[in-house]
């Protein structure tokens, strides 16, 4: 069989490498990056992937050299192109150039790679080394500027991307990677993707045999599926749904979820209120001591609580119902990219930890190493899991409901101790910038930071806030500019435009917040005016793929401040902010800001992010 290797070099999109090419009708596996040669015989092509780490400094990670004697037709991609150029002889510098976002590329069509493309392309970046001198035997064929994009050796087979052509972001990228499997290593299309439900099924059977599963059940599409496939799988009485109300759901969500969980078919269901456990116990976790979620302000800490309390809370009602996880099992909607982004080391040896999902937190990791975690998602990215729910004829309502993170608004709820303006160094190199790039808006450094991923790397940078149109800046223009100032200022990874008023009006100070209660509830009253005017469909469409509001630590007055978020993403591992008036309904802005004016909500500034991931993330922390 014709198989091709993904050697893993840590980065964030190796999965969705695996997923196109699969896709593409190629068989493949993902091998860690020091894989020795030998075990790639057999294979008749490799991709490398990218990874967060620089190919000049000490330490990186090592690799076979022997792979690249092996003559098969080879596709570098980012830091995987860095790889071999450094390996031929070439030179790979940090400053060179970086880039994160939407680029547009001149690339030569003459490249096998790029054929039948135009000489331009949309292209997604995310780097912060760049190729300064190109190895022997190689030529370039693609740039940005003056900077090497791509290299291609066309005796060896080997060609070098700097972008990622797997992402969809890069407008051609699928085209490329079937260049790449048909035109340049001559492969058939002979994979066709295994039935999908039958795998999982069978392996749930396999694992749980006539044990118990406890299903946690958040009410989106990835724990449904769960429940639905252990439902099929099993028989109803080994299949226990509990959903926890941690205080920090959406407006009637919990109800909303236990409505249509008793529509699966799950009625062995529990739904828990949990929230002054959540808010107000005291932890250990990991022999450290943590304080109540009520008094962190960490991001990383309020999601090791969350993910914490998670269990225990699951633990103590599994014993109400007389079970425990020495014997039956956790079942959860663990998607692959929650283990990538959370680091996880049986997904990829070398990915970074951007951020750690509530479904991968230490004492899961634990429960999953002794083989009490059922996880029937485990291989799958978010579209793939909404086809599966519309196989296992689950509700539309279900299968394209957007998603809802564990934490829930206990990452939308920014925390800060308060009383602090900007950095002063940071906001002079700002108002520099922006004076030198003649930029058409007025541009305030916010003394809030947010998480972000840069490069495969978690950047925790600041928010830039523009201003000067109010509701009607010309978007075209906002989102260069905004695209602009992370690539340039390397302590800023957000940036958001400011609706309500044309100007800030008074100086950014950061206003002290914990999760509480009342926050939750001011949270909750304006997401849903935000989430119901972004979600109405566009001729008969919504193009949204997750919508919510955030509430910031800071504003002109000591009040809140509430961002507002939209993004357009199929897996969810590149994301665009959605653009008003092609996303949603362009009156959604104007009708937001009236209405949270209407209902009389204690905030100051109305935001809207306007920044893609990279170099952002979706959610703010
Ligand atoms: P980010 O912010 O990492 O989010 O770009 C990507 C997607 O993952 C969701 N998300 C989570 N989902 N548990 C979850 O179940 C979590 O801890 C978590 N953190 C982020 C996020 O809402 C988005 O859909």
């Amino acid at each position: 069989m014709e198989k091709l290797a993904i050697v893993d070099c840590g980065g964030q999109y190796t999965k969705v490498i695996d997923r196109k090419i699969r896709e593409a009708g190629v068989y493949t596996d993902i091998l860690p990056m020091g894989v020795p040669a030998e075990k790639l015989k057999g294979y008749g092509a490799m991709i490398l992937s990218g990874g967060p780490a620089s190919v000049w400094e000490s330490g990186a990670p090592t690799y076979d050299p022997a792979i690249f004697d092996l003559g098969i037709p080879t596709l570098g991609i980012c830091y995987g192109m860095q790889m071999l150029v450094d390996r031929f002889g070439g030179t790979v510098a940090p400053e060179v150039k970086t880039e994160y976002g939407q680029i547009e590329i001149d690339i030569d069509p003459s490249c096998p790679l790029f054929a039948g493309l135009s000489p331009k392309e949309k292209v997604l970046m995310s780097h912060g080394d760049a190729v300064s001198v190109i190895p022997a035997g190689f030529r370039t064929v693609a740039t940005t500027g003056t900077v090497c994009a791509g290299v291609w050796n066309e005796e060896k087979k080997i060609v070098g991307v700097q972008f990622h052509p797997e992402v969809d972001p890069t407008v051609h990228g699928v085209e490329m990677l079937v260049n790449f499997v048909r035109g340049i290593c001559g492969f058939q299309e002979t994979y066709a993707l295994e039935d999908r439900i039958e795998t999982s099924l069978r392996a749930i059977r396999e694992k749980v045999g006539d044990g118990k599963v406890v299903v946690l059940v958040s009410g989106g599409v990835d724990s449904a599926v769960t429940a639905a496939l252990l439902l099929r799988a099993l028989k109803p009485e080994q299949v226990y749904g509990i959903h926890i109300d941690h205080g920090m759901m959406r407006k009637n969500e919990s109800d909303l979820i236990c409505e249509n969980l008793k529509k699966l078919g799950l009625t062995q269901m529990q739904r828990i209120n949990a929230e002054d456990a959540f808010f107000h116990t005291p932890l250990v976790i990991d022999g450290e001591q943590y304080a109540p979620l009520s008094e962190t302000c960490e991001p990383e800490k309020k999601r090791a609580i969350i993910g914490h309390m998670f269990f225990l809370v699951t633990e103590e009602a599994a014993k109400k119902l007389d079970l425990d996880f020495d014997t039956a099992f956790l079942g959860q909607g663990t998607l692959r990219p929650d283990l990538i982004e959370s680091g996880n080391p049986d997904v990829s040896g070398y990915a970074k930890k951007i951020k750690t999902h509530h479904n991968d937190v230490g004492i899961i990791r634990a429960l999953r190493d002794r083989g009490h975690v059922v996880e029937t998602n485990w291989d799958w990215h978010k579209d793939e899991v909404r086809q599966v729910a519309r196989m296992l004829g689950l509700d539309e309502e279900i299968a394209s409901r957007q998603p809802f993170p564990g934490p829930g608004l206990g990452v939308r709820i920014l925390c800060t101790d308060g009383g602090k303006t900007a950095d002063p160094e940071k906001a002079a190199a700002l108002a520099a910038y922006r004076q030198a790039s003649d930029m058409p808006y007025a541009a305030a450094l916010a003394p809030v930071q947010s998480v972000g991923v840069q490069g495969d790397h978690r950047s925790y940078r600041s928010l830039v806030i523009l201003s000067g149109e109010g509701l009607t800046p010309d978007f075209d223009t906002l989102y260069t500019v905004a695209k602009g100032i992370p690539n340039e200022l390397n302590f800023v990874n957000r940036v958001a435009y400011l609706l309500n008023r044309r100007d800030l009006g008074g100086t950014l100070t950061s206003v002290r917040s914990r999760i509480c209660r009342e926050e939750a509830d001011l949270l909750r009253e304006a997401d849903s005016i935000v989430t119901s005017e972004i979600m109405r469909p566009m001729n008969g469409k919504c193009k949204i793929a997750q919508c919510f509001a955030v509430l910031l630590p800071a504003s002109t007055d000591g009040r809140f401040s509430v961002a507002i978020r939209a993004v357009v993403t199929n897996d969810f591992m590149t994301a665009s902010s959605a653009v008003p008036g092609v996303d949603f309904p362009s009156d959604a802005l104007a009708n937001i800001v009236r209405r949270l004016e209407e209902a009389a909500l204690p905030l100051d500034l109305v935001l809207y992010d306007v920044t893609g991931k990279p170099p952002a993330t979706v959610e703010w922390e």
